[in-house]
């Protein structure tokens, strides 16, 4: 064999994954794993592939086996392990050979890696992948930061690797440095609160109408024909349906209900607190998990408070599922107003010139918040090339002009009931608070003058004023 295209290290669920792809795609790859003997397990599960990889045991072997200058994707988990790996390779590496981290890493991390290794001769791509390992097997959406010579080098290979909608590739350099996990980690953002508001509508479906899980399912399958067609609706109906076979229950009626996270979720929070956006769906998704984890206190609490009974949805039935597949889908406008809200302010802070409707099209597949909904949002983004928020777009003011009662009667009734719906609440008070022309914050302004001679504008006239504040101001 020639030598190879590009290297990668890092044989795990999503590396070896994403290694066959390569190898798949026609293009040589030489791979690398720590303990060596999964190295060549990997190798012999290779079948056909095996005459497109090259199985290395050290990192000189594996920079040997490639063409340069060389590109490597590290697979490795986001945090320590990155600048460990990364430290290991420049001793074996020459100039122009580029390091690319493929993890969930923290853009800020992604910044500093990549301004650390500029002086040094290599270069540095941070690359966001979303698709879990199905996705990395047979086409993720691949989200980019890099300088563009480094991206020339390894473009037809990611295109080819990557998941195609109607034929073009969700692969795209959106930025330099940390333009592509900073992406990735709103594409995070937007996959928590999409997840929190199915779970809001389980909740009612469950809890407010007594459904059973396999009636639920079927209310999400069918949901998935109409305009919240996603992949995420699509699994959801498809988990309702299966039953476990230790008891013969259904199986989301079995599994505890603590939901775990690696971190994602909570930097789009805070990434969006530090740009000064509102993006109250993804906190509270992020928060919702939190308190999911907090078993022990939410059954004391129960006790305390007599929580766990729910009144019912009474009335038309038909009527009340209308109301929830467009109260989700109100939401879903919201969450995604806001996730791309916070990516035009990393955008404009960090100098990186996002391009919104590229990363709109480039989540219309191979991703995990994948949907019908992103093709619509990528037209709205190329027709109107400086827009504020998704919410001004005016296609969406007339399907969430259309959608928004629907979402303040299932929160107004999900309240009365007792029902928890943490993400769509708050996106309801965020588009609430949006398209109020006259808000309440006079009032805060008037507090903090009165305690603080903070000063505030008038509506009047311009200028700072002080409140007569009876003892002060
Ligand atoms: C993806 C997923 C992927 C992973 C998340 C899950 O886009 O393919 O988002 O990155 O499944 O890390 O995150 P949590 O463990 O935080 O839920």
């Amino acid at each position: 064999m020639e030598k190879a295209e590009i290297g990668l290290i890092g044989l795990g669920v999503m590396g070896s994954n994403l290694a066959l792809n390569i190898a798949e795609k026609g293009h040589a790859v030489a791979v690398f794993n720590r303990t060596t003997a999964r190295t060549g397990a990997f190798f012999e599960a290779a079948g056909d592939l095996r005459k497109m990889i090259v199985p290395c045991t050290t990192l000189t072997e594996l920079t040997k086996s490639i063409r340069p200058p060389r590109p490597i994707i590290l697979m490795v988990p986001a945090g320590p392990v990155v600048d460990e790996q990364i430290a290991a390779l420049r001793e074996e590496l020459s100039s122009g050979d580029i390091i690319i981290d493929a993890g969930n890493a923290n853009f800020r991390d992604t910044v500093r890696r990549f301004a650390e290794l500029e002086n040094s001769g290599l270069t540095f791509i941070g690359m966001g992948v979303s698709g879990g390992e199905e996705g990395a097997r047979h086409g993720p959406s691949i989200m980019i930061g890099s300088t563009e010579e480094a991206y020339a080098r390894v473009e037809k290979i990611l295109l080819d690797i990557s998941a195609k909608y109607e034929g073009e590739p969700c692969a795209a350099r959106l930025g330099p440095n940390g333009a592509g996990h900073f992406v990735k980690t709103i594409h995070n953002g937007i996959e928590y609160a999409d997840m929190q508001m199915i779970a809001d509508i389980y909740g009612v479906l469950r809890d407010g109408l007594g459904m059973k899980p396999d009636e639920i399912g079927a209310v999400f399958a069918e949901w998935n024909k109409g305009r919240l067609n996603s992949y995420l609706i699509e699994i959801t109906a498809a988990v309702l349906g299966v039953t476990d076979q230790k008891t013969g229950q259904p199986i989301v009626d079995v599994i505890l209900d603590r939901a775990g996270q690696k971190g994602t979720g909570k930097w789009s929070a805070i990434e969006a607190q530090t740009l000064g956006v509102s993006a109250t769906a993804i906190e509270a998704a992020v928060s919702a998990r939190i308190l999911s984890s907090l078993k022990d206190e939410r059954l004391a609490a129960q006790q305390a408070y007599g929580g766990g009974r729910f009144a019912k949805f009474e009335g038309d039935r038909g009527a009340v599922l209308r109301d929830l597949e467009l109260a989700l889908f109100a939401g879903k406008i919201a969450a995604y107003a806001q996730g791309f809200a916070v990516m035009d302010a990393a955008s404009r802070e960090f100098g990186w010139n996002l391009p919104m409707p590229t990363i709109a099209k480039i989540w219309r597949a191979g991703c995990i918040i994948r949907s019908q909904f992103l093709g619509t949002l990528a037209e709205a983004f190329e027709e109107s090339e400086n827009l504020a928020n998704l919410l001004m777009a005016p296609a969406f003011v007339g399907m969430m002009g259309q959608a928004h009662p629907s979402l303040r009667r299932i929160v107004a009734r999900a309240a009365e009931a007792g029902l928890p719906m943490p993400a769509l609440s708050s996106a309801l008070a965020y588009f609430d608070l949006y398209r109020q022309g006259r808000g309440t914050s006079n009032l805060i302004q008037a507090q903090r003058d009165y305690f603080g001679a903070h000063g505030f504008e008038r509506i009047d006239s311009k200028g700072a004023f002080h409140g007569p504040w009876a003892g002060g101001g």
